[in-house]
């Protein structure tokens, strides 16, 4: 099937090449040029394991191309829209001006029986606005929300969990989800589960699973909050809890908490638009999730001043991580950078490693120092604090090893990623978050 794919940024990036990848032919645009460039050559923008694989052997095949031209979409049967929705300055809700840019750009090159199929994460109500437009330029408006994680985006968009497609009701919804299932047809052969729905339940899955996501996450953080005052183990509370099948063990992880470019501006945009709808009262608690998240930020920065006398000045502070969390290199609403400058502003001399977000982090915190190398970095520290739990840090790091680089063995573990009796049993004073 001939499929384009407006908007090249992460979600787009990866849809494109993975549409490719099963047999499509696919056209990704984007207004920028840098942006176009560097995807024609097979070359990611951003770190995604798998992801520059996939673009290459799509180029080579010839069923992947990529432009700055609209006009390329003409003759796809299907137009994924998959632009960003950031959320909007000075306020909570989502910004919508890249999906009305994206559709009103698409429309002078729609033909009758096309299929637009939304793919960005929007307020509920978004493709009912934007139906009329589709609709009245002979296509058809499908909302197809995308789940995929940072770190696993190839592997979910290829074989996601489930396809959701909010359809407008009749006939032509009907085909529209008959053409999707079409688009997807390994998962569907897989009998991967397709949820075929009205558009505003669609684009509510979206939101509501992202706010439950942050929801389990700020519950564990709060028990952690509790735990630090008890002298209760937050992580051995997740263990036990979590071996009860209706909670889960997954995403019981306490730290310093969610970030990204995901759940935070999406909660933060489903509160504001149930606010717009009357409701939000129905949703206060994500308020609630908001502010205990950016709670576990501070009580990090705490355990380290504490760990160190009652200041940091002038200490030299190594902190493991930028990235929002590991195989990424993504550094957007990043709890583990917020830590690292808040320790900076206190007066500490901050020395910053990380395997793939240093050069994003350094774009936008250049006063901080950073090192490439792990042991360099470690080399003098009178605290070391763990803020991205990756593989480096977590299971190839040896105690033994980093103590004799440090100048003091103090380690904060924001993420309870290391195993703390080993590191006291290497003659280190450990910290967890919501850990004795
Ligand atoms: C998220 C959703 O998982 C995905 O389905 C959606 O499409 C986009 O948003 P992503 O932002 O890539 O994906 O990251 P995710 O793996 O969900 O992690 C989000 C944040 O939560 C990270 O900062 C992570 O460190 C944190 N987290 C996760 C915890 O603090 N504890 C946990 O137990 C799990």
């Amino acid at each position: 099937m001939r499929l384009s794919v407006i908007g090249c940024g992460y979600l787009g990036a990866v849809h494109a090449a993975a549409m490719a990848s099963i047999g499509h032919d696919v056209v990704g645009i984007d207004v920028d040029v840098r942006k176009i460039a560097s995807l024609a050559q097979g070359r990611a923008p951003f770190f995604e394991p798998g992801l520059e694989e996939i673009l290459t052997q799509g180029i080579e095949s010839g069923r992947l191309s990529f432009t700055t031209d609209m006009a390329q979409a003409a003759g796809a049967a299907v137009h994924f829209i998959g632009v960003g929705t950031p959320q909007q300055a000075g306020g909570y809700a989502a910004d919508l001006t890249y999906v009305n840019a994206a559709v009103d750009g698409l429309l002078p090159y729609l033909s009758e029986g096309d299929i637009v199929a939304g793919k960005s994460t929007v307020p509920v109500g978004t493709a009912a606005t934007l139906a009329p437009r589709v609709h009245e330029a002979g296509a058809t408006l499908v909302w197809n929300p995308e789940f995929l994680r940072e770190g696993w985006a190839v592997q979910d968009t290829i074989d996601p969990d489930r396809l959701v497609a909010g359809v407008p009701s009749g006939s032509k919804g009907d085909r529209a989800a008959d053409v999707l299932r079409e688009v997807y047809h390994p998962s569907v052969a897989k009998e991967t589960p397709f949820i075929v729905t009205d558009y505003a339940t669609a684009e509510l899955v979206k939101v509501a699973a992202n706010a439950f996501l942050a929801t389990k996450i700020s519950f564990i953080n709060a028990m952690a909050e509790i735990a630090e005052v008890t002298g209760a183990d937050v992580t051995q509370l997740a263990d036990a809890i979590g071996h009860d099948a209706r909670i889960g063990r997954r995403f019981l992880g306490a730290g310093i908490g969610f970030g990204g470019g995901c759940l935070p501006k999406d909660i933060r945009a489903f509160s504001a638009r149930a606010e717009e709808l009357g409701r939000g009262e129905s949703v206060a608690f994500l308020r609630e999730m908001d502010a205990i998240n950016l709670r576990r930020r501070d009580r990090a920065v705490e355990l380290v001043v504490n760990a160190l006398g009652g200041s940091v000045f002038k200490k030299n502070i190594t902190v493991l991580g930028a990235a929002f969390k590991p195989h990424s290199d993504d550094i957007r609403d990043s709890p583990a950078l917020d830590v690292a400058v808040r320790l900076h502003g206190l007066g500490a001399w901050v020395t910053i490693t990380d395997p793939a977000a240093i050069e994003n982090a350094r774009r936008i915190h250049p006063q901080l120092a950073y090192v490439e190398d792990r042991d360099e970095a470690l080399r003098g520290a009178d605290v070391v604090v763990v803020v991205t739990e990756w593989d480096e840090y977590r299971h190839q790091l040896s105690p033994h090893h980093a103590a004799g680089l440090v100048n003091g063995r103090i380690i904060v573990d924001g993420r309870n990623c290391l195993d703390a009796s080993a590191w006291r049993g290497a003659g280190w004073t450990y910290y967890g978050m919501g850990r004795p």
